[in-house]
């Protein structure tokens, strides 16, 4: 049966079991995108901090919010803000799903 496409465009980052709760990776797209487990809830936003250029997945977790390593900005998880300075710049958000084991993030925004 051929697949219907619709404007939602999973891309595959991982196994569940590969992204353990407190750790994050990136999915390898251009600019990359952040994925992060918290507590077993998966987030993703774009990897690139807005102040300068530097990984989010890299940073430090704090509940839903990301600690940027280089200058301490922070980013909320569920809504992409910039919390504090340095950054005034918000992140794109994007859904993530978990299925047959494999987590998911819809990249059709990215157009
Ligand atoms: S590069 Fe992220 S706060 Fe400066």
């Amino acid at each position: 049966m051929d697949t219907t496409r619709t404007s939602v465009n999973w891309a595959r980052v991982c196994t569940v079991g590969e992204l353990g709760p407190g750790e994050a990776t990136t999915l390898d797209v251009q600019p990359p995108i952040a994925v992060f487990n918290v507590d077993g809830s998966f987030y993703a936003i774009d990897d690139t901090c807005t102040h300068e250029t530097f990984s989010l997945a890299e940073g430090y977790l704090e509940g839903t919010q990301v600690e940027c390593p280089l200058h301490f900005a922070r980013f909320d998880l569920e809504t992409g803000d910039a919390l504090c300075a340095p950054a005034t710049v918000g992140v794109r958000t994007y859904p993530v799903k978990t299925e047959d084991d494999e987590v998911l993030v819809d990249v059709s925004s990215r157009g």
